[in-house]
């Protein structure tokens, strides 16, 4: 399986950003050990990391030849109608993933543009959000009576 993880705005902060919410490892950090964990369940992940929504856009559009996405889309996820749009043009089902619990914070990050059209949401995991996104990649490629929203 062939994944690529694709990580929004302020994500390569992490490490700095708001240590108490995002934890203090880097983003360097996390996917190296989320690398390896994917390598033991015999996936291959590839990386990608924009502060700008067009470039993701573009990642998503570009990804026709992954199996899946784990995406991070930071705070474009709660008003990005063209994440959103990009994201119901491709077959490869895409997982939205957050290191916090947005439904345990500000009243704004409780909206998702994207999870209509996401595979699934995972949420409030830390670095374990991405990897639990992962197994439900994995689920779904190897399942084929699991439910799909496309
Ligand atoms: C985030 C949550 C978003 O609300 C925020 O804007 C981020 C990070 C998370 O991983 O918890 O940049 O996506």
């Amino acid at each position: 399986m062939k994944i690529v993880v694709i990580n929004g705005p302020n994500l390569n902060m992490l490490g700095k950003r708001e240590p108490g919410i995002y934890g203090s490892e880097t983003l360097d950090a996390v996917n190296e050990w989320l690398a390896a964990e994917a390598r033991a369940l015999g996936a291959h992940l590839e990386f990608f990391r924009s502060n700008i929504e067009g470039e993701i856009v573009t990642a998503i559009q570009d990804a026709d030849s992954y199996d899946g996405i784990i995406l991070n889309a930071g705070a474009y996820t709660h008003y990005s109608i063209a994440i959103r749009d990009a994201i119901a043009s491709v077959k490869t089902p895409v997982v939205e993933v957050h290191l916090s619990n947005v439904h345990a914070r500000e009243e704004f990050r409780k909206k998702s543009m994207i999870a209509p059209v996401c595979a699934g949401t995972i949420s409030g995991f830390g670095k374990a959000s991405y990897k639990l996104a992962l197994f439900g990649l994995i689920f779904l490629e190897k399942d084929s009576n699991s439910i799909t929203i496309k």
